[in-house]
């Protein structure tokens, strides 16, 4: 079938086999691989982008559900000018990162959890954060971004 879906400001019309991810329509067919596959069971969250500005697992939804919707990936974050996101710019201060390989879902889930609520405290951080998981367990500095993030939000 064919999808029309808006990533990142830019239109991508393709035909797609009915059963086919959207992260799998974000890596392979629009070619963004800054969304990663870490369990593709909706388990750890590192697939996770914006869908008409709220986080969603993008390996939990056909990208086919996701035809005329708008999709922001890690790579469509940073400013024009190369200029980084406040929650990246959070995650490299606080050095909220070890491997990197759950960076871009964390980002983008912190991003979403920013936008719904700035206030937020760190039990509040963690509780959004919950289905993002990190192998590295640096969680501690993963909270200290977004709580640092969203202060700037405020
Ligand atoms: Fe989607 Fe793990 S790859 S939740
Ligand atoms: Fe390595 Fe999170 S930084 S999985």
């Amino acid at each position: 079938m064919r999808v029309r879906i808006t990533v990142n400001d830019r239109v991508e019309e393709h035909d797609v086999e009915a059963r086919q991810l959207l992260v799998h329509f974000l890596r392979e067919t629009v070619g963004l691989t800054g969304t990663n596959v870490g369990c593709d069971t909706s388990s750890c969250g590192a697939c996770t982008v914006l869908l008409d500005g709220e986080s969603v697992k993008s390996c939990t939804i056909l990208a086919a559900q996701a035809d005329g919707a708008a999709i922001t990936t890690i790579e469509g974050l940073a400013g024009r000018d190369g200029s980084l996101h406040p929650v990246q710019q959070a995650f490299r201060e606080h050095h909220g990162l070890q491997c990197g390989f759950c960076t871009p879902g964390m980002v983008m889930a912190a991003v979403s959890l920013i936008a719904e609520n700035p206030e937020l405290d760190e039990a509040g951080v963690r509780l959004g954060l919950e289905g993002n998981l990190c192998r590295c367990t640096g969680y501690h500095n993963i909270v200290q971004a977004v709580l640092a993030a969203a202060s700037v939000a405020r």
